[in-house]
This record gives C-alpha cells, structure tokens and sequence, in this order.
C-alpha cells in the first residue's frame, strides 16, 4: 500500500477525488498527510473531515523558502511516504524537495501543457481564445509546470461558454483524470 502526502493550497476537490477514489475502488494507497501553505484553505477541514493529519506550513514565518521545505521534508521522512500528489498546491518546490522523491511526486494543472503553465491555466486559457483546452497530469520538476507528461484530457471551449463554465468543466473532468491515473501509477507501481 502507497503511502501518499496531497500537498493543496485551496479548496481541495482534487484531494477529496483523490480520497474518495482511494476509499471507493479500494485502491492500494492510503494519504497519511496533507500539506497546507495557507491557513485558510478549506482543503484543512476537508482532509481533518477525512481523519487525515494536517501540517499547515507558513512560508512566510520562515526566512526562506529552503527552510520551509525542510520542515516539510522532515515530516514526510518520519511519515515514510512513498509519494506526493501536488493538488492546487501554488508554490514550486526547489530542485533539492524534488531531487529527495526524484519520479514520485505529480501535479495535476488545469491547462494542456506546455500551453498556459502557471497559476491560471483556466483563464490564461480562456482569453486566449484557445477552442480546446483540457488537464495535463505530470511528474514535477523544479521548474514551473515542467516534467514529463503522465495524461492529457481535452476540455473544448464551445463559443458563448463563460469562464465559470469552462472552470466547471476542467475540474469535472480533473476529478475523474487524477483519480484515474493514480490508479493507473500503482498499477504500475511507481511509488514502490
Ligand atoms: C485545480 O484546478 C488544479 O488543477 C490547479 O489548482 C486547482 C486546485 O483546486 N492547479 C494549478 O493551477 C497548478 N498550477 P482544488 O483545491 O479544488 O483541488
């Protein structure tokens, strides 16, 4: 069984995908840790909800973002995760955090990287005028948005669609996509 840390800075309906997934299909991996960086994020009462532990890590209390992430580090070794799922987690993690789970840690992004990488991928999308969007799943990388991609699904923009509608969309179908490929990355036992 996968040991699993979900790193999320907001709302958190990828984790709960993901979790639900996990309890549902009887996936073999269990998330013993979320990673939070803002204290607000409704992503902390969804994983407390959950009986999942909760680290809140304040990168601005720290002097810089290394030390954060040794924080973060420090609690994953003692929970011996095998993996990470990035979920809306809006920082990049240094190429030190990647090196230390080097093919174990994926993001979902809301866009078809390597177009509209970054923090607004729906929208970026959206005024672009682009007809096809969709989700990218990847491995991470120290750069932004960056590393080799695991799964693509295409969202179209019909003409007359709102953003709110388009965002509707994309996460419909993130929350099918990552689940999927979770299932699909034990199958093939990435984090073993
Ligand atoms: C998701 O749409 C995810 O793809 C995006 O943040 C959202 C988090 O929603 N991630 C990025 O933009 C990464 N660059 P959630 O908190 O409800 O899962």
């Amino acid at each position: 069984c996968a040991r699993l840390a979900v790193m999320a800075s907001g709302r958190g309906s990828n984790f709960a995908a993901l979790q639900a997934a996990i309890l549902n299909e009887a996936l073999p991996a269990k998330i013993v840790r979320v990673i939070v960086d803002q204290k607000e994020a409704a992503v902390i009462e969804k994983a407390k909800a959950a009986g999942i532990p909760v680290t809140l890590v304040d990168y601005h209390a720290f002097a810089s973002r290394t030390q954060a992430e040794s924080i973060i580090l420090d609690r994953l070794a003692s929970d011996r995760i095998d993996g990470i799922l990035l979920a809306g987690y809006m920082r990049i993690l240094s190429a030190h955090f990647v090196a230390t789970y080097p093919n174990r840690i994926i993001n979902i992004h809301p866009a078809l990287l390597p177009s509209f990488p970054g923090r607004h991928g729906i929208e970026d999308a959206f005024h672009y005028g682009v007809k096809v969007t969709g989700v990218t799943i990847h491995y991470v990388t120290a750069g932004v948005d960056s590393g080799q991609i695991i799964a693509q699904v295409p969202v179209k923009i019909e003409d007359g669609m709102s953003l709110a509608a388009l965002a509707v969309s994309i996460h419909e179908v993130e929350h099918v996509v990552y689940p999927q490929t979770l299932k699909h990355l034990l199958k093939e036992g990435v984090f073993n």
